[in-house]
């Protein structure tokens, strides 16, 4: 009760705000760009001028509003922009719209996050949800020949879409861990030649011992990047924040330049439009997509002794069902130091509150369901793709939340049912995959999917309810 009749007292908060409209000089007449309905200053955020409420709205606007050409999306001829930077993204008759091949692959965000749930046919729409295999992205391929069949007649990656839901606590634990093993670094170099275990929220990332001269040796460090820093967005876990996938999101999928990628005034990609995406529009982005409400569990008996399976036979070693922070508070930095970052904080989230309902911890942070462990793993050859090299089998545990509600499963959707994305585990997880296919019969396999089946994604209605539909006055009757 309390929640809707919360929201709907800030829905009609919203209402009074008027929400600034610029416009830009090449408009057509009739035209106009979308990004001037969405202006957003940063210093507006920083210095709280704006509500949580409109903030978060323009967020979820900037998230699912279609971008054109009068906004910056493609690119400009060839000639015009930086060659080496874009020369790999073939559009039709180089008309630099879209080809679907390495970015150039969508107008809006939410045309690959948005199923909330396919485990209903047809399948539920919800802002932030999945995407199916339709919405996968083709990312840096140099080679795809669709007339021979076999394993190499494509090179680059392609990869299936996840839900943005809960980000805001997996983002806030990956700061905490970062900090916490850079502190155990620290006390690395403070006592040279004595090798540190670094273990952080019971997840252990291997050791490391460092020199009088404070350099440290780093092969023994495990499931993170010799900078130690937990980095769980993307599926090979590149990215330590949101708001460093949102940039580069916006410039793959739209050719959509942020003014914290190219500069201020610069029109690296010569469409002839400067300041694409501003400081404060990544902002509000950010902080939509890091408050969406977290997925959902309830279990049955029945799902309880499947959680006991999934615990006995190994998966739950990758698959942590839950991580806690120490602090409820997520905060926000710009620009951001991946290594610190309790740097340049601007902006801070109670995860607790409206609209992400965060469970509290007993100590006061907040409980993360997530069944991952924010580590990457070698998930053998039978996973691995034509790309990365080194790091080609190696993926982030996928987290669980939701999962019921979220096939095709694995990084590209390979498998279509969660039998078959188990039955694909290799590797590092060789062992739990041949527990569950060899050790449990027929009646343990159906409790063990009993319980995956329990992990869902969030009500509809707690979906980003700031950005339900709301008649703003431009809404037109249909
Ligand atoms: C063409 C489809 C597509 C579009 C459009 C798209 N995404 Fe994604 N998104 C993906 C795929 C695929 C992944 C997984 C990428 C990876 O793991 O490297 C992803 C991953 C993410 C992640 C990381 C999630 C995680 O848990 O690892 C974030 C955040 C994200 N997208 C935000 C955005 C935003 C913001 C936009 C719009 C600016 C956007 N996406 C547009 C397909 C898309
Ligand atoms: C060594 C770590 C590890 C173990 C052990 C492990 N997994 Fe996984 N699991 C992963 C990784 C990494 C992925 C993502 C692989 C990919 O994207 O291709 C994954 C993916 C999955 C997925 C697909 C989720 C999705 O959204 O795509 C399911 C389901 C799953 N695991 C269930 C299990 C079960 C059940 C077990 C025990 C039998 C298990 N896992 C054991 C690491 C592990």
């Amino acid at each position: 009760m309390l929640r809707r009749s919360q929201s709907l007292i800030i829905l009609q908060l919203a209402l009074l705000f008027v929400l600034p409209v610029g416009s830009f000089a090449q408009n057509p007449p009739g035209e106009r760009s979308a990004m001037s309905d969405l202006q957003m200053s940063q210093d507006d955020i920083a210095n709280e001028r704006i509500s949580p409420y409109t903030l978060r709205r323009m967020g979820g606007l900037v998230f699912s509003t279609p971008f054109t050409k009068l906004d910056g999306h493609g690119h400009g001829p060839v000639s015009a922009h930086e060659p080496d930077l874009l020369e790999t993204r073939p559009t039709l008759q180089g008309n630099g719209t879209f080809l679907r091949v390495n970015g150039l692959d969508a107008q809006t965000c939410m045309e690959c996050h948005s199923v909330l749930s396919n485990a209903v046919v047809p399948f539920r729409f919800g802002v932030g949800g999945v995407g199916s295999a339709s919405s996968n992205a083709m990312f840096k391929p140099t080679w795809i020949d669709p007339t021979t069949g076999g394993k190499e007649n494509f090179n680059g990656r392609f990869i299936n879409p996840p839900f943005l839901f809960g980000s805001g606590g997996v983002e806030l634990l990956g700061k905490e861990m970062t900090l916490d093993l850079q502190q155990l670094r620290a006390q690395a170099q403070q006592s040279p030649g004595t090798r540190v275990a670094l273990v952080t929220k019971g997840v252990s990332f291997g050791s490391i011992v460092c020199q009088q001269d404070g350099t440290c040796d780093t092969s023994q460090v495990e499931g993170v990047e010799a900078d130690l820093v937990v980095r769980p967005f993307g599926r090979k876990g590149e990215f330590a924040t949101v708001r460093a996938f949102d940039v580069e999101a916006m410039e793959f999928h739209f050719g959509m330049e942020s003014v914290e990628l190219v500069g201020e005034g610069v029109d690296r990609d010569g469409d002839g439009v400067i300041n694409e995406v501003t400081i404060g529009q990544i902002s509000a982005l950010h902080i939509f997509n890091t408050t969406l409400t977290p997925p959902i569990m309830t279990l049955s008996s029945e799902a309880q002794d499947g959680q006991e399976l999934f615990e006995h036979i190994g998966c739950a070693d990758c698959h942590i069902p839950s991580l806690t922070t120490n602090s409820p508070m997520l905060t926000y930095s710009f620009p951001e130091v991946p290594t610190d970052p309790t740097a340049n904080v601007f902006y801070r989230v109670d995860l607790r509150d409206y609209p992400a309902f965060f469970e509290e911890a007993e100590q006061g942070g907040i409980i993360v369901p997530l069944f991952a462990d924010l580590k990457r793993h070698d998930m053998g050859p039978g996973l691995a793709e034509s790309f990365g090299e080194e790091l080609a089998a190696q993926f982030t545990t996928a987290r669980l939340w939701g999962v019921a509600d979220t096939a095709p499963y694995l990084h590209d959707g390979r498998a279509m049912t969660l039998t078959e994305a188990i039955t694909l585990h290799g590797g590092e997880a060789q062992a739990a995959r041949d527990a569950f296919i060899n050790t449990l019969d027929a009646q343990e396999k159906e409790t063990l999917l009993t319980f995956l089946r329990s992990l869902r994604t969030p009500h509809a209605d707690d979906v980003a309810p700031d950005l339900q539909p709301v008649n703003n006055g431009r809404d037109w009757e249909h």
